[in-house]
């Protein structure tokens, strides 16, 4: 499929390569990004000559999370299908999670909103010193909702509350000390450390190396799965109010909130 939002490259080493392929929009996932990532990572999950999955981004950021122009139309529609497409994004990132292959993702330039919730999904996430990160939403007039059920778990609800409220960028070093990165690394040097954590992950047995992932993820104490619908309710619910409705139009218009005419945007 050539105008397929992902690209998929199987490696010899039977890890599959998966890049998001949206540059134009810094990564930024629509409806249809959504169902590639998801079909995708349901796929991989299954397949037994896969045994580990890369994620990354094209061109010069990660991913600047939700494409906002669609999050606006998203909130123009009726209740139920606004909720019903919030699921669908939900579902995205639970596929992921859920994904029974390690998953490993490089994240470079910027990793905003649900940029950064992909960051919090994967099982070891190494970044760039000089990646940007953050809870991006609240600027928006919406909420970090479908992915805060990952970021708590890698991050905690102490650190999630003070990130959350205010939608602060923060750098690579700082995601690893927070835990929302496994590392960070210098600038340039981001492949190399991919690689040596491939190889890494090669020596396990490919069997034992899934069902670890699996038992640590059964050693948290709220699976993310069950607030998957409550998640998807708030964000539809925030996503068709006034506030992002002036957030989001904010954006697309290259201008300051209403309630920001001073700040920094
Ligand atoms: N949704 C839709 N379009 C987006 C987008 C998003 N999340 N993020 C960036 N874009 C678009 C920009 O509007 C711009 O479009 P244009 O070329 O038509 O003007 C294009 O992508 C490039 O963005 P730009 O800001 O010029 O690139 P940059 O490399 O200087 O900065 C970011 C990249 C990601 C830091 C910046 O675009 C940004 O802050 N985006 C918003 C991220 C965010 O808050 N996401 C949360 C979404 S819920």
């Amino acid at each position: 499929m050539t105008d397929a939002l992902l690209k998929i490259t199987r490696r010899p080493d039977q890890v599959l390569h998966v890049s998001l392929d949206r540059p134009e929009v810094r990564n930024a996932f629509n409806s249809r990004l959504i169902t590639e990532l998801r079909s995708c990572f349901e796929m991989a999950s299954e397949d037994p000559s896969c045994r580990a999955v890369l994620m990354t981004g094209e061109g010069k950021s990660f991913s600047a999370g939700a494409d906002i122009d669609w999050m606006k139309r998203q909130g123009e529609l009726s209740r139920e299908e606004n909720v019903e497409s919030a699921l669908e994004m939900a579902g995205m990132f639970q596929a992921i999670y859920a994904c029974k292959k390690p998953v490993i993702a490089a994240i470079h330039g910027a990793a905003l909103g649900g940029g950064t919730g992909l960051t919090a999904v994967a099982d070891m996430a190494i970044c760039e010193h000089s990646t940007i990160f953050g809870f991006t939403e609240v600027r928006l007039g919406i909420l970090p909702a479908v992915i805060s059920p990952y970021v708590v778990e890698k991050i905690g609800t102490g650190k999630a509350r003070a990130l959350f409220v205010t939608g602060s960028r923060f750098g690579g070093q700082e995601a690893e000390r927070i835990g929302l990165v496994f590392r960070s690394v210098p600038d340039g040097q981001l492949e190399q450390e991919i690689e040596k954590q491939i190889q890494e992950l090669c020596q396990a047995g490919p069997l034992a190396s899934a069902q670890a992932k699996a038992l640590a993820q059964s050693l948290s104490p709220r699976p993310p799965a069950e607030d998957l619908q409550a998640m998807a309710e708030r964000i539809a619910e925030i996503r068709g109010s006034a506030e992002a409705r002036e957030g989001l139009s904010a954006f697309l218009e290259k201008r300051k909130p209403a309630w920001n005419q001073e700040g920094e945007g």
